[in-house]
Order: structure tokens, then C-alpha cells, then sequence
């Protein structure tokens, strides 16, 4: 068994090696074959079906889109354009509370559901069922899964603004334990949004009960991210020491000018709290944000951009003051008449963005949204802005360093076994990318852009995206939690 083949389906010669842990470059050829990386090294005497020379191109494991709102895309859009251009080659869907399944609407979907699509987007009343039909759509990207605290909320619940009573919460638990008994990987919560903000912390501390048996996790878009944001993170730490789960506070930002310059004071909080329970955080590259359009937001203190509005679709990348000058109201108005509406909001400082993004607990997710018609251009644009941008142009961080918040440290902090690394057995989810070209492409006037520098990308060792076009393989599937590596897990945070 320790005789070593020599023959692979794909060998990758020449590549400058970025294994996802962090460590720095080194020359290696890397050997695929039936899915797996099978030999790393100088592998000069081996013969493969299809060899690629990498002349010194970074080699990577393929990177890992912790935070999206991809639930639906990966069906309806199996090709995941806008992922597999960036090298991202694994998706965790159902962040921020809202999750496609298991949904059996009454309705329209409660915003911010409504972000993963109309009505008839949600057809999945079981976990089971969402995962069917992930891997009958054969997707180009691998697909993990959290299940969303509002999305419980709106099957238990008549109305959401109120606190769920014990019985609904006991509904809500049996629907999250049958997701967990089918490889779904914790529980998000969206407690910002209306239709989640009247459930206190007891609503979800008892919810969050059942994740630690099956070794899951609670990811948060927390109860604020302006002035009040260091009591949300203590919130977001209580339900993880009540439930016994590591936490990853989604998107960890400081919102609203009166709040800038305090991502110190909030790394602070969080370093503290990790001295006592595992916690981590993901961030996207940009200093403004995007979601609905959020009425307690419309302040006249910031711009905000509209991207899409049902009844008022033409005043798309609008800024919300120049469409109220334009009718002649407020703002709070005008925001009134666009609903239901996306926005971008002007929310960030430049100085707390980098000082997040470049903490070494924190991960890279985009949280692109894919039906927006006009998204943030994080969806196409996030991870070769870290890459480009940050690292190699402002030289915010080491390039190995970027790499290993969009690899290693988000698969152990989900238990995605056997990925974020380039190492003997591993999936061959893998990226070749051009450090010196490596760029975001997309704007916030012209977003659906494919990055450059992104060369090839292969999922579960098959070749899907080369050359700035896709081959039309789509070889990814749904990915359950991993077996609990206990040491592992926390080791990476
Ligand atoms: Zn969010
Ligand atoms: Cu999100």
C-alpha cells in the first residue's frame, strides 16, 4: 500500500505552493487523481492524462466562500459564475438567518428571505429535500449549509414580531435537528432584521442547544453593528457558552460614522472572549454594505445606493438623496416609496475594514447577493480583491497570509474535512492563480465583472474554469458536516 503510483489524471508542474496553512510559497508539482491530490512534490517522473504547466503561477487550495446568500443560485444557476471565476470552489449558504430550507411558506417570504428569491424559490420543506436537489443540480461549486434562525421563525411563527413561545421553539428545534442529522453545519441568525430582532437571547440560546451533539456551529449577523455593537458580540458569546458551540460573528464590521474608528476596541472584545470559548469572524473586502433597504438606516448621514426596487426599478443605482430631491421629498419618503428595495450603504471606514480583514481570526466571505440585478461587487469580486488588492498592492498582508483566511481556517472552523489544504488525501479542490495579475475586476457601476489573474480552478480534482472560461464540467455536491475533529476545530480558532 506504500507503493507510490506514477501515474495521475492531472499534474500541475511548477507551481509556486500556497497550501492554505499559512506558510510561505515553495516550488512544487502536484499530482490528481479520482478527485484526491495524490502526490505533492518533484514529481518529474510522472505521467498524466492531462499535464498543466503552472511556470511558476500560485498554486492554492480552492477557496472557500464562507459567507453567502448562494441557497438558490447553486440550483437555479448551477454554473456559479460569479464563484468559480474568483477560485472559489466551495459555498456555505443559509448565513444571516435566512436559509431556503426547511421553508413551507405562508406566503411571501419575510424580508430578508426575500433576498434568496421570489415565492416559488422555496420548495424545500425538509433539509433533506434542499440537499436532493443541490446535488440533482449538479453544481460547479461545493455547497455546505447553515440553517437559518428566521427562516425557522417564519414555518413556527404567525407573525415575527414577538418571541417565539416554548411550543414554537420546541417546532423550531425538531426542524433544526432534522437539518443537523443531515450533515447541515449550524444555525445562523439574522437578529438585526425585523423579522428576527423581537426573539431575545433565550430564544436562541435554547435553539442553539442541539448544535454541540452534533458538533455544529452558531454564525450571527448580530443585533447591531452600530453604537451598541459590543453589547451584540457579548450576546453573540453568551449563546456560545450557553450551547458549548464556537461562533463566527458574521460580517464583523464597525456601521455608521458615529461608530468609526472602534474596530480596535471591538478586535479587543473579541480577543478577549476567545481566551475563554472558541469564536472567529468573517468580513468582505469592501467598506460599504449591502442588504434590503432598511428604513432605520435612511439617516441622511451616509449615501446609500439603491439597486433594485419593485415598484420603482428605474431608480437603480440611485443615490437615495438624489431620488428624494427628484420627487421633492425626504429621504425617509423616498425610502418609504421604493420598498420593498436593496441598498448599498456607505457605512464603513476605510481604517476599521483593513484592521478586520487583516485580524488573523477572521475569514473571507463575500456575502455577494446573486439576484440582486445591481449586486455590491463583492459577489464577483471579494476573494482577488484580498488577493490583488490588499495583499499584494497595499501590502495589508502576506500574501500566504490571504490565502490561509480563505482556505485552511475556514474549513476547520466549519469541519469541512479533507479541504482548505493542499496535502496528500485532501479533495482536489484547487485554484492557479497570477500573483502579479490577480484582480478584482467588478465596480459598484459595473458588478458583474470575472476577475483577473484566475487561471484554473478544478473542484474535487475536475478542471471547471480555465482560461477565463468555463469547460463546463460541474463536478461539485452537497458537503456535510465533517465527523467532529475535535482538536482540529479548535485549533483554528
Ligand atoms: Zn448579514
Ligand atoms: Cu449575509
Amino acid at each position: 500500500m506504500h507503493s507510490h503510483p506514477e501515474a495521475a489524471d492531472t499534474l500541475i508542474v511548477g507551481a509556486q505552493l500556497y497550501d492554505g496553512t499559512g506558510a510561505p510559497p515553495v516550488e512544487r508539482d502536484v499530482a490528481i487523481r479520482d478527485g484526491r491530490i495524490v502526490a505533492i512534490g518533484n514529481l518529474s517522473n510522472w505521467l498524466a492524462e492531462e499535464v498543466i504547466e503552472a511556470n511558476g503561477r500560485a498554486l492554492a487550495p480552492g477557496f472557500i466562500d464562507v459567507h453567502t446568500h448562494d441557497d438558490t443560485h447553486v440550483i437555479q444557476s448551477p454554473q456559479m459564475l460569479p464563484k468559480i471565476t474568483q477560485g472559489v470552489t466551495t459555498v456555505i449558504v443559509g448565513n444571516c438567518g435566512i436559509s431556503a430550507s426547511p421553508v413551507s411558506l405562508k406566503g411571501d417570504p419575510p424580508d430578508p428571505m426575500n433576498l434568496l428569491g421570489e415565492r416559488d424559490a422555496f420548495q424545500y420543506p425538509t433539509f433533506a429535500a434542499y440537499v436532493e436537489a443541490v446535488n440533482a443540480a449538479r453544481p460547479a461549486v461545493n455547497v455546505g449549509a447553515l440553517i437559518g434562525h428566521t427562516a425557522l421563525r417564519s414555518n413556527q411563527m404567525d407573525r415575527l414580531d414577538r418571541a417565539a413561545t416554548a411550543e414554537e421553539i420546541d417546532g423550531m428545534r425538531a426542524q433544526l435537528e432534522e437539518a443537523l442529522s443531515n450533515g447541515a453545519l449550524g444555525l445562523s441568525s439574522g437578529l438585526a432584521y425585523g423579522s428576527a430582532f423581537s426573539a431575545p437571547t433565550e430564544e436562541v440560546m435554547a435553539l442553539a442547544e442541539p448544535l454541540a451533539a452534533a458538533g455544529a456551529l452558531y454564525t450571527t449577523h448580530m443585533r447591531t453593528e452600530f453604537d451598541a455593537i459590543l453589547d451584540a458580540m457579548d450576546e453573540a458569546y453568551r449563546v456560545g457558552r450557553h450551547a458549548h458551540v464556537p461562533v463566527v460573528i458574521s460580517h464583523l464590521k464597525c456601521a455608521g460614522p458615529s461608530n468609526w474608528g472602534r474596530s480596535e476596541e471591538v478586535l479587543k472584545s473579541l480577543e478577549g472572549a476567545r481566551r475563554l470559548q472558541p469564536i472567529g469572524c468573517d468580513c468582505y473586502p469592501y467598506n460599504r454594505s449591502s442588504s434590503t433597504l432598511d428604513l432605520k438606516q435612511v439617516t441622511g448621514d451616509i449615501d446609500i445606493t439603491i439597486t433594485w426596487s419593485e415598484p420603482h426599478p428605474e431608480m437603480a443605482g440611485k443615490l437615495i438623496k438624489e431620488i428624494a430631491a427628484e420627487w421633492g421629498v425626504t429621504q425617509q419618503e423616498a425610502g418609504k416609496r421604493l420598498q420593498p428595495a436593496g441598498a448599498v450603504y456607505h457605512n464603513m471606514s476605510e481604517d476599521d475594514v483593513r484592521r478586520i480583514l487583516s485580524h488573523p481570526a477572521t475569514m473571507v466571505g463575500s456575502d455577494g447577493l446573486p439576484n440582486d440585478p445591481l449586486p455590491h461587487p463583492r459577489l464577483w469580486g471579494a476573494f482577488p480583491r484580498v488577493l490583488g488588492h490588499y495583499a499584494r498592492d497595499a501590502k495589508l498582508l502576506p500574501l500566504e497570509e490571504a490565502v490561509r483566511k480563505m482556505t485552511s481556517l475556514s474549513a476547520q472552523r466549519f469541519g469541512l474535512t479533507q479541504r482548505g489544504e493542499v496535502r496528500i488525501g485532501y479533495h482536489a479542490d484547487l485554484v492557479l492563480f497570477d500573483p502579479a495579475r490577480v484582480r478584482d475586476a467588478a465596480t459598484f457601476e459595473n458588478p458583474q465583472q470575472a476577475a483577473d489573474g484566475i487561471d484554473a480552478v478544478w473542484v474535487n480534482g475536475v478542471l471547471t474554469y480555465r482560461d477565463g472560461a468555463v469547460t463546463g464540467e460541474r463536478a461539485g455536491h452537497f458537503v456535510a458536516r465533517g465527523a467532529a475533529s475535535k482538536g482540529d476545530a479548535h485549533g483554528a480558532f
